[in-house]
Parts: C-alpha cells; sequence; structure tokens
C-alpha cells in the first residue's frame, strides 16, 4: 500500500513538475510576434556551384532553385559529394553577415544547418558529411553565427530538411524524370526499418543544434514526402520542446497543410486576410534560395518594405532570404536592399515592430497597423488631391503626425472614417508612414470592409 501510494505522489509532483516547465505558446512565440522581421539564409556545398555544374545550369532542371542543383541536373552522390568537399569560405565573416542583419532591422534568423543535400552546416558527431570531416573547415561556422547574434541581439534559429539525399536511409525515387519527382518525393530505402534509424539521426543532430548553438528557432522542411507522417512531426515537435522549452517551431515540422504550430510559413506569397494561427511568409530576394551566379532578378528595396509592411498588416513575419556565395559573401545586391530597409525602419520602425493585426488593414492607397491606440497608416499610393480618407476607423482622435519628422497634420473627423491632410508632406519613395493617435477608449470602427 505504502509502495503505491509513493508511486501515485511521484507522479503527481512529476506531472507537476512538467506542467510548470513547459510554457504556452503565448509565451513561447510573443517576441517573435513583435519582431516581424527575419533574416533567412541558405548556405551549404550548392553555394560554391553558384546554379551551374559543369557547365550546365540548374535553370535547365527543376525545381530551377540552385539548392536544389544536385537534383535538377541529378548529379550522382560521388560527384556531388566530391563538389561539397570542395566548401571552402575563405571570406566568410560572421560579424559581417549578423551586422548586414542587425543594419536591416532584422531580429532573428534563421540558417540552413542541413538542406535537402544532407550536408551539414556544423561538425556533427552523427555523420562524416559535414564542413569539418568532409570539407577540412576548422571553422564553427554555426557557433561563429550564434555568438555575432548574440553580440547584436538576434535570435538565432536553425533550418533542417526532413528530406536527406545523402543519409542511408533514402534513395531518390526511379526512374528519374526530374529533380523535384526524383529527388523531392525521395523514397525510404527498407520502410519502417530505415525511418526509424533515420529518426534517430534527427534527433541526435538536432539535439546538437540545442546543445552546442543554443538553436531557439527550428524551421524544417521537406515535409512532404508521403512516409513523414503527422505523428513523426508531433512526436518531433514533443521531443523539441522537452530539449529546448523556450523554443518555436514552424508547422512544416509535421504536415503544413494540417498542422499550424508554432506558425505557419506561406513561401513567396503572402495570404490575402488575417489567419487564425501565427505565420510567416518566406521570401527570395530574386529567384533562388541558395546562391546562384547568373540570377540577377533582384526586388527593388520599395517592393521589400511593402512586402513587409503587407505581411505586418496581416499580422504576420517577413523571413527574407539571402543566399552568400561559396566564398561566403552576402551578394552585394542583397546587401544595398537590405541597407535601405534598414534606413527605412530606423525612422518608421514603429509602424512594423510590436505591431499587431489591424481591422483596418486594407486601405486602397496602403495598409494599416495597430499598437494600442494608435494607428500606423503606410502610404503606398498619394491620393492626387492629397486628402488621405483613412476609412473605417473613427472618434476621437489626440494628434495625427508624419512618422519621420514627427511634423502634425491636420485632419477631419468624418462618420465612416478620418480625413488627413497631406499638402507639403514629404513622400519617402519607399513607402510614407503616418501615426493617427486616439484618445484612450474612443475608437470606433465605422465598417469592417475596405475601401
Ligand atoms: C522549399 C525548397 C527549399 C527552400 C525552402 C524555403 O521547400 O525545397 O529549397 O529551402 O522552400 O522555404
Amino acid at each position: 500500500m505504502n509502495k503505491i501510494l509513493r508511486y501515485i505522489v511521484l507522479v503527481i509532483v512529476f506531472a507537476n513538475i512538467k506542467g510548470f516547465s513547459q510554457k504556452t505558446l503565448d509565451e513561447r512565440i510573443q517576441w517573435y510576434r513583435d519582431a516581424k522581421f527575419g533574416m533567412f539564409i541558405h548556405w551549404g556545398a550548392y553555394s560554391s556551384l553558384g546554379g551551374y555544374w559543369k557547365g550546365k545550369s540548374s535553370n535547365s532542371g527543376t525545381p530551377k532553385y540552385a539548392e536544389w542543383i544536385q537534383a535538377a541536373l541529378n548529379i550522382p552522390k560521388e560527384e556531388y559529394t566530391k563538389e561539397a568537399q570542395k566548401f571552402n569560405p575563405i571570406n566568410f565573416d560572421a560579424d559581417a553577415w549578423v551586422k548586414v542583419a542587425k543594419e536591416a532591422g532584422m531580429k532573428y534568423l534563421v540558417i540552413t544547418s542541413k538542406h535537402h543535400d544532407g550536408f551539414c552546416l556544423w561538425n556533427s558527431a552523427y555523420t562524416d558529411y559535414d564542413v569539418k570531416d568532409w570539407a577540412g573547415q576548422d571553422t564553427d561556422f554555426l557557433g561563429q553565427i550564434k555568438e555575432a547574434c548574440k553580440k547584436y541581439g538576434i535570435v538565432f534559429g536553425t533550418y533542417y530538411s526532413i528530406i536527406d539525399w545523402h543519409h542511408p536511409s533514402q534513395k531518390p525515387k526511379t526512374p528519374y524524370t526530374n529533380g523535384w519527382d526524383s529527388y523531392g518525393q525521395i523514397e525510404l530505402v527498407n520502410g519502417e526499418k530505415s525511418k526509424k534509424e533515420y529518426i534517430k539521426y534527427m534527433k541526435g543532430q538536432l539535439k546538437e543544434l540545442i546543445d552546442k548553438y543554443d538553436s531557439k528557432i527550428f524551421w524544417f522542411d521537406g515535409d512532404w514526402v508521403k512516409w513523414w507522417s503527422m505523428e513523426d512531426g508531433m512526436e518531433l515537435y514533443k521531443y523539441l520542446l522537452e530539449l529546448q522549452p523556450d523554443a518555436i517551431i514552424n508547422n512544416r515540422v509535421a504536415k503544413r497543410n494540417k498542422f499550424f504550430k508554432d506558425f505557419g510559413t506561406p513561401e513567396n506569397f503572402t495570404p490575402g486576410k488575417k489567419l487564425d494561427y501565427d505565420w510567416e511568409s518566406c521570401y527570395t530576394m530574386n529567384s533562388s534560395w541558395g546562391f546562384k551566379k547568373d540570377d540577377h532578378s533582384w526586388k527593388t528595396p520599395k517592393k521589400l518594405i511593402q512586402e513587409l509592411i503587407d505581411i505586418s498588416s496581416k499580422g504576420g513575419n517577413y523571413l527574407l532570404n539571402v543566399g552568400p556565395t561559396g566564398e561566403g559573401i552576402i551578394p552585394d545586391a542583397s546587401v544595398k536592399n537590405l541597407k535601405e530597409m534598414g534606413e527605412w525602419l530606423s525612422k518608421n520602425g514603429a509602424s512594423i515592430y510590436n505591431t499587431i493585426f489591424s481591422n483596418a488593414a486594407l486601405q486602397k492607397w496602403g495598409r494599416v497597423t495597430q499598437k494600442g491606440n494608435t494607428y500606423y497608416l503606410n502610404i503606398f499610393n498619394f491620393p492626387k488631391n492629397e486628402e488621405l480618407e483613412f476609412y473605417g476607423v473613427t472618434g476621437e482622435v489626440k494628434e495625427v503626425k508624419l512618422l519621420e519628422t514627427g511634423k502634425k497634420l491636420s485632419y477631419k473627423v468624418r462618420k465612416e472614417g478620418i480625413v488627413i491632410d497631406l499638402k507639403g508632406v514629404d513622400k519617402n519613395p519607399l513607402s510614407t508612414a503616418i501615426a493617427v493617435v486616439f484618445e484612450p477608449n474612443n475608437i470606433k470602427l465605422y465598417d469592417k470592409g475596405s475601401k
């Protein structure tokens, strides 16, 4: 009897300890909701190829992305691994990279610790196919990036691919038709047995990313293969939170169309409206994630800032990608774009950081975010008559001002909204931000619709 009682007490105590140590999603993710803007880094063995292998461009296969080159050109494993051996980023400078992110106004960073090709960016005890054992690099790349993140106050996170073109548990589907159908749909070599082996490998590696680098964001990918189930993903999700209770994990850990925790991951698009879960749109800055020498289709700073504003107004985060070269350099065009974004944010950041989805998000001239009693209006298209109709929100206004200079603007309060006088206002070519500050508890919504 005594024994049973002791057992029961132990179970209760254990359950409580677990209950206390387990943080809620809100507690884990609040910093991220406020952060809004992060840097995605695609970097690995493929970066040295820059989208070309033996004179052939990854454009001649599918997908065309430079990080998919092994698949796009069906490069034999032995040949690709030889390329990986040459990984030698002589110009790598972690401080410089993270400084670019910091100056751009980014608050977190997610780097590919292992992409689909299976090559690991850190010295992993679970494989030789990594920067140290395979490519002979003594630099602890992830460690240095992590340290620089600490210095600049940026949260460090890691991307990790579920599919793995190198691990012996998997093999591309045959016959080869194209990269997506064969490598994208990679199969298990030996059914459940291979999966078990591979999950053990993943868990070991993910624990390394926590123990060595204290990764706070886990960004999975490759969840689409048939053999990876919702249950596999949820099990991995639980495993990670036990090891790293304050981490956040993207929804591709399980099945992206069915699992929405901790955040959804629309890729290269922005949902048209508010979603009822946290989300982050990831975007390329040209047309590839990994470095591609001949891809010069760079977006403009205006396009990028407006993407960030649009996403913020709908309650999401913006994860913007850079693809450093094999030598370890972030392309100049990316650095230039990020600098301009940073300059804009240094003056107008109040309209982005810590804001929430606004019920007046969509306006014909731009986008709206909100923080407490303040609405932030970002004007993409200046009205010709220089009168801005802020439709749908009215009430007792305390002041209206231009965010960049603090200059007060005159306005009229109407039944269906506020009309702001823009005469003499200097336009910002990226977006002009205005703050409409209401008296506490004096906001009235006219209509939820947009105009
Ligand atoms: C895709 C691609 C991949 C890229 C990722 C970023 O799933 O497979 O190359 O890393 O999207 O979201």
